[in-house]
């Protein structure tokens, strides 16, 4: 079967012949049609996780996949064949992901049944990044009327994060730069902030001279989250993605959150789909690439929504 992988850590991804995966008790394998791309799949390559997992090479990469159940192992009882699943191809040991033609998971992975008019490409591009939006959410508990600025709002988690934050009654403030602004707004930002016009904290302290309620922060450094940090009052809460938050400096301002590391499964991920199949939330695809061209979108930056490979 076709698949992109690398040969070591820090290589440049390829596509390659790989053997077909069979599977084993209590695993299913999947005939993969899309695989959602995240910046996680790069980081994978470069070894990020080499301390805290086993890694098989050729490492096939990828996480977020869908498509139909073509064979179960024994002992399989939630699934049947022929069944169209979402989920996170992710289980150690790291090398057996989803930018793959097949994929063998256990059945009590993250992965769950994708809704009668939820196309598979969409159901794809949830996982990591939709999970990722739902799980700041959940764990901030906002009330209706409170002001969010979410910064790296324009890639694959702010553009389900902007949308989430708009259902639970949120004030969105979103960043964006170009025409980026306008599809944040039809996405449910209230206002839309363009990093590349000087300091966000300048150009919304005049704005909002009591202080915003939540910054949820998916791109700034430590420094510069220190900076915005100054934007949130006493009482707030402030999340990071990529591990910039002090706890200790937000707590001394008494402001709530941290670091925020996923760990979305099954439930967030039907809750998802739930809401993509009653129109609630959209699927923001910026372009669908074909496997064999995946190498070059894995890890390319200024993400529009999310890149989905087709298989
Ligand atoms: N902790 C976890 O569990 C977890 C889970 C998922 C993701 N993450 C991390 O969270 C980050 C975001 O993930 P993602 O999937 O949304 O990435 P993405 O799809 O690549 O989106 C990042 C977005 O940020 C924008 N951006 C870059 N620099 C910016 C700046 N200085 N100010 C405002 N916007 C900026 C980019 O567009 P432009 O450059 O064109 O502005 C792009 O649209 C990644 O680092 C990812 O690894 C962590």
């Amino acid at each position: 079967m076709r698949a992109i992988v690398v040969r070591k850590f820090g290589a440049t991804p390829e596509v390659a012949d790989m053997p077909m995966p069979e599977p084993g008790p209590g695993t299913v394998r999947v005939q993969l049609a899309a695989a959602g791309v995240n910046p996680f799949d790069q980081r994978m390559a470069t070894g990020f996780l080499n301390d805290t997992l086993p890694h098989d090479f050729p490492m096939i990469l990828g996480v977020d996949g869908a498509g139909a159940i073509d064979s179960l192992g024994s002992g399989v009882h939630r699934f049947a064949v022929g069944d169209r699943v979402v989920g996170k191809f992710r289980t150690p040991p790291a090398g057996h992901g989803s930018f793959a033609e097949y994929a063998v998971v256990p059945e009590d992975a993250t992965l769950v049944p994708i809704p009668a008019g939820v196309p598979t490409a969409a159901a794809a591009a949830l996982p990591t990044a939709g999970g990722t939006a739902q799980d700041l959410v959940d764990a901030t508990g906002i009330r209706p009327g409170q002001t969010v600025l979410i910064v790296g709002a324009t890639g694959g988690v702010g553009s389900f994060l902007v949308q989430l934050a708009n259902i639970a009654g949120a004030h969105v403030i979103a960043t964006a730069r170009g025409a980026g602004a306008d599809r944040m707004t039809r996405l449910g930002a209230a206002e839309t902030v363009d990093y590349t016009a000087g300091p966000i904290g300048d150009q919304l302290a005049a704005r909002y001279p009591d202080g915003i309620d939540i910054l949820f922060d998916l791109v700034s450094p430590p420094t510069a989250l220190t900076t915005l940090t100054a934007l949130v009052r006493g009482g707030g809460t402030v999340y990071s993605t990529i591990g910039s938050a002090d706890e200790d400096v937000l707590r001394a301002r008494d402001i709530k959150g941290g670091n925020l590391e996923s760990t979305a499964r099954a439930p967030e991920l039907a809750r998802l789909l739930q809401r993509v199949a009653d129109g609630d939330l959209v699927v923001p695809i910026d372009a669908t690439v074909p496997l064999a061209e995946g190498p070059a979108v894995i890890g390319a930056s200024g993400a529009r929504g999310k890149t989905v490979l087709t298989i």
